[in-house]
């Protein structure tokens, strides 16, 4: 049985002092919720976040990794530095990573291996363009990005992995997928994870939607048998829409 995993990605929005009020004020909100929740806060508000969630239901989540462990990486964050803070999970090939900041699948394969090597958990992104999506690659994109990412990890480690499908076209643009064209993928994405290891993995894999999910779109699309969660952006960052997702099945 696949439990619901809903996860706010904060981008780059709020002040470490922001973040803590805002934290403090999603701790007592949700403190009912029967999904998995994580959030994920800028790197410079982990620090103040990491004290209120602590002990909480809510997991505290980065939006990014470097692939390697220290040294001569300007401007980078290693996964010591974020174990520290006690962030157990994080979020690796956003497609804002991706397009804006050239991410390619061997690098995030890269960050995906490091991460599990020091225990983190993982929201795995992948998904396609719009152009992609018009010319009919949707499949061809998702099956490339899933393989590669995924590419020399065992099976044994797949219990420490989300997957997040993210239409490009429909991050922060108010489009959603419809939740059919929203589950073809999802099991489309399924059938890779059993062709790749096996059924009962594929069974296993927690599949998130991504993409201007909203309070009113969130119980639709998670009631499609292969969605089974969201990574929220924008309306991750009010408390009214983020409890409403959180706790859509209330
Ligand atoms: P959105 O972002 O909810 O603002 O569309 C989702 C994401 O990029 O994870």
């Amino acid at each position: 049985m696949r439990n619901y995993y809903i996860a706010g990605n904060w981008k780059m929005n709020m002040t470490a002092s922001e973040a803590r009020d805002f934290a403090e004020d999603l701790v007592e909100e949700l403190k009912n919720a029967s999904v998995k929740l994580m959030i994920a806060p800028p790197y410079t508000a982990l620090e103040s976040v990491s004290s209120i969630v602590r002990g909480t239901n809510i997991l505290l989540g980065a939006q990014n990794m470097c692939n390697k462990e220290s040294g001569a990486y300007t401007g980078e964050v290693s996964p010591d530095m974020l174990l520290d803070l006690d962030v157990s999970v994080v979020i690796l090939g956003h497609s804002e990573r991706r397009i804006i900041y050239g991410e390619t699948d061997e690098l995030i394969n890269e960050k995906i291996k490091l991460a599990l090597d020091k225990g983190l958990e993982i929201v795995f992104c992948i998904g396609e363009t719009l152009e992609e999506r018009e010319s009919d690659k949707v499949e061809q994109v998702v099956r490339t990005q899933v393989t590669k990412g995924l590419d020399g990890i065992p099976e044994s480690n797949l219990d420490k992995i989300t997957i997040a499908y993210e239409p490009v076209w429909a991050i922060g643009t108010g489009k959603t997928a419809t939740p059919d064209d929203a589950n073809q993928v999802h099991a489309f994405t399924r059938s890779l994870v059993s062709d790749l290891y096996s059924d009962e993995a594929a069974q296993q894999m927690v599949i998130q939607y991504g993409g201007s999910v909203k309070p009113d779109n969130v119980r639709e699309l998670m009631s499609q048998k292969d969605i089974d969660g969201a990574l929220v952006g924008g309306a991750a960052l009010k408390i009214d829409s983020f409890r409403a997702i959180a706790l859509f099945s209330k």
